[in-house]
């Protein structure tokens, strides 16, 4: 800008009374107008805060630790961080490589994730939309700690591949486009508790909800929800049991108990000599009663983020029905309330069309705010 600036002063003059140069002149300052965000970084990271100090209908109010408040500055930075290759050791991945916002902030075309070097990860990229209400982090909830949680990808061989955290935090404060925001943010350069703390601010943000089931169930609006998603909600409650495990609470819903289950899946992939030899919570507990049993997932924006299952083994939400309805696949640990559900095909459909009611209105406003990011 400022050579286009220096360009314009100096040949202006020159320029005044050649009317085809002027107007070139002009198209010039109109495509660079038109070339700039609509919205000032602190515009939309202003909005992302408050979305989070006020969540959409739907979500219950958003805990963060008392010691790290989210700020605008902070959101903005995380950001930034999470849409950088340079956070990986060869400059190849992001954050956003395998949580994609287009994709429901997940990878929708592997069922499981894929590493640096193209190496193929043994689970599935969980979505990030609400996980800032999620009470234990990964497939089988090994971390607690959002702000703590980033350490893994960064630091997986098969991930994003840094050696250590001195090397990303070396890395980070050396880059010019990085100098000032931690100060702005945390009142010191990057460190290794701040760059998760980026990380986890702007994650917290990404809440979802105002779903047709939110405004058809919390507002009342009778035609928010097709007939068929209101069957299907009353077969997630009642007859498919799936609100078991799949919480539905007074005034909101995250559609998880945070607990650990075994519905098969992992036994299933395992006798079919996949998922590499995953245990699920038994690798963190210890207890042989944990074999194969995974979180429950949350199902906000489930539409969105196939192929599902922490191995990705279920490639559309039908079938997931399906799944259930077969009584999940049998082996010895199989939690008892998965056990076959006698749902006919309009029974299946309806729990589906359910499903599908639980997009959030904000999900397209989330992905261009995301890119919008990503882009400066
Ligand atoms: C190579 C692909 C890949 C990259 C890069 C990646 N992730 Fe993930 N992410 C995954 C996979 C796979 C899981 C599930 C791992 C598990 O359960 O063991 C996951 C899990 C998570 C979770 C837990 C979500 C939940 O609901 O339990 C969070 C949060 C997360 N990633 C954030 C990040 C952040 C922040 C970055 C960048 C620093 C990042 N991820 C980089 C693939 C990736
Ligand atoms: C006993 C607890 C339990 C019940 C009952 C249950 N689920 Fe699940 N659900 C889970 C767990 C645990 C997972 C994750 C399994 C895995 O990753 O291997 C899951 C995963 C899913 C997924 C995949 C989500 C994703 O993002 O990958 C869908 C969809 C789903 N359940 C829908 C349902 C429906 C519909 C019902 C009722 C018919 C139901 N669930 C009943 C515990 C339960």
């Amino acid at each position: 800008m400022a050579a286009l600036e220096t360009f314009i002063r100096v040949t202006r003059p020159y320029l005044l009374h050649a009317c085809l140069l002027e107007i070139l002149f002009s198209t010039l300052v109109v495509l660079y107008v038109q070339s700039q965000p609509a919205h000032s970084d602190d515009d939309w990271a202003r909005h992302a805060l408050e979305r989070s100090l006020h969540p959409p209908i739907g979500l219950p109010e958003l805990k963060v630790p008392k010691s790290d408040p989210l700020t605008a500055a902070k959101i903005g930075l995380g950001a930034k961080l999470f849409f950088d290759d340079r956070l990986s050791r060869d400059n190849s991945m992001s954050c956003a490589s395998c949580h994609v916002p287009e994709q429901g902030f997940t990878s929708n075309d592997t069922p499981t994730a894929t590493g640096v070097g193209g190496r193929a990860l043994r689970r599935n990229a969980p979505s990030l939309f609400n996980v800032g209400y999620m009470k234990r982090l990964f497939h089988d909830g090994r971390e607690g700690d959002l702000s703590a949680q980033v350490w893994g990808p960064l630091l997986s061989p098969l991930e994003m591949a840094n050696a250590s955290p001195s090397e990303i935090i070396a890395r980070i404060n050396s880059l010019r486009d990085y100098r000032g925001l931690f100060q702005t943010a945390y009142g010191r350069p990057a460190d290794a508790r701040n760059l998760g703390q980026a990380l986890a601010a702007y994650q917290r943000s990404l809440l979802s909800a105002n779903a047709p089931f939110d405004r058809w169930r919390l507002f009342g609006e009778a035609d928010a929800m097709p007939l068929s998603a209101r069957r299907g909600f009353s077969l997630f409650t009642g007859k498919g049991g799936c609100a078991r495990c799949h919480t539905v609470e007074d005034g909101y819903a995250l559609f998880t108990d945070h607990q650990y289950y075994n519905t098969g899946i992992g036994a299933q992939s395992a006798a079919g000599g996949g998922a590499m030899g995953d245990l699920g919570r038994m690798a963190v507990s210890r207890d042989l009663a944990d074999i194969y049993r995974f979180k429950t997932p949350g199902l906000r924006n489930v539409a969105l983020t196939a192929p599902y299952m922490h191995d990705g083994s279920i490639a559309t939400l039908k079938d997931a029905v399906r799944f259930y309805n077969r009584g999940g696949a049998a082996n010895p640990g199989l939690h008892a309330s998965i056990k076959p559900l006698g749902l006919n095909d309009r029974e299946i459909d309806d729990l589906v069309a359910f499903l599908q009611a639980l997009t959030g209105s904000n999900v397209d406003a989330l992905i261009s705010e995301a890119r919008n990011a990503f882009d400066r």
